[in-house]
């Protein structure tokens, strides 16, 4: 056998259907593309209308397959629909990656319950959703994977961790609980978890070199995260290779937890 028939039986995604959630910008977008240029059919949900074209338009000239659907996943009606739009495109999707998030960083004591319930719809309850709306047909298919796209902040404080923090630890408790449902039947589920990326999300915390600076000398690495270190580990935990992977948090951060 040779090495792209092996590498390919591993690592190829050719005939999945993959969604990914904030698959128009940040890590999402990157996700998006990994997962698109190893051969899965690809949609991708946002709100923002103009970033998702851009990220289909991108990875049509690349020769991939890939559509996507605006809708807002902080309601849960935006959610159903979402997901039912994703579904007609190319069909119900055997890779679920739930990276769309917001972090909105007021002081613990001034957390009001606006906050709270946006947080908490955006990165807790659409993962929750889709689960529930994909993750049986995957198990009843018995192939699938869920991926999550989580936090440091959900294993300790962090610059204000909030209501954020908390969403992203129920979310790495979502991905056990999912993990212990569906693994018999096939279905992985698994978080990735950044440390700091240079991404719009932070673009405050970023506007301070001194911040970035330091933060990156808390990683082993030496710098901070860019989009595309996620492609390899996402491409790993959407494919056949990490089929006895499950239950996991998949640290991409330069060795920012372990320092
Ligand atoms: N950057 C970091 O340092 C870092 C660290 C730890 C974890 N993370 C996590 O990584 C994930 C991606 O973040 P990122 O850094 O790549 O940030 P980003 O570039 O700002 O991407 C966030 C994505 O989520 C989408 N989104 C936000 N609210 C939404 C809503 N209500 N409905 C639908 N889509 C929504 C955004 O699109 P629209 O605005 O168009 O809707 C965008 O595609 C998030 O879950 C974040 O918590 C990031």
């Amino acid at each position: 056998m040779n090495s792209q028939t092996y590498l390919s039986e591993l690592f190829s995604l050719d005939g999945h259907v993959a969604l990914v959630t904030g698959g128009s910008s940040g890590i999402g977008r990157a996700v998006a593309g990994a997962l698109a240029r190893a051969g899965a059919s690809v949609v991708v949900v946002a709100r923002r209308e103009a970033e998702l074209a851009a990220t289909v338009e991108e990875l049509e000239a690349d020769g991939c397959r890939a559509a996507w659907v605006s809708a807002d996943l902080a309601t849960r009606d935006g959610v159903r629909e979402a997901a039912e739009r994703a579904a007609a495109v190319f069909g119900e999707p055997d890779i679920l990656v739930n990276c769309a998030g917001v972090n909105l960083r007021p002081p613990m004591g001034e957390i009001g319950e606006d906050v709270w319930d946006t947080t908490m719809a955006v990165n807790l309850e659409a993962p929750f959703l889709l689960g529930q709306r994909f993750g049986p047909g995957m198990a009843e298919r018995g192939f699938g994977r869920i991926i999550h796209v989580t936090s440091q902040q959900a294993h300790r404080a962090f610059v204000q961790s909030g209501a954020y923090g908390v969403s992203k630890g129920g979310l790495e408790s979502l991905a056990r609980s999912q993990a212990e449902a569906w693994s018999p039947h096939g279905v992985t589920c698994n978080t990735l978890v950044p440390g700091f990326v240079l991404t719009p999300l932070n673009a405050r915390l970023q506007s301070d070199p001194d911040t970035v600076e330091a933060l990156a000398k808390r990683t082993l690495v030496g710098r901070n995260g860019v989009p595309e270190d996620f492609a390899g580990a996402a491409v790993f935990l959407a494919s056949r290779a990490s089929a006895y992977v499950t239950g996991q948090s998949v640290y991409v951060d330069g060795g920012f937890h372990a320092h």
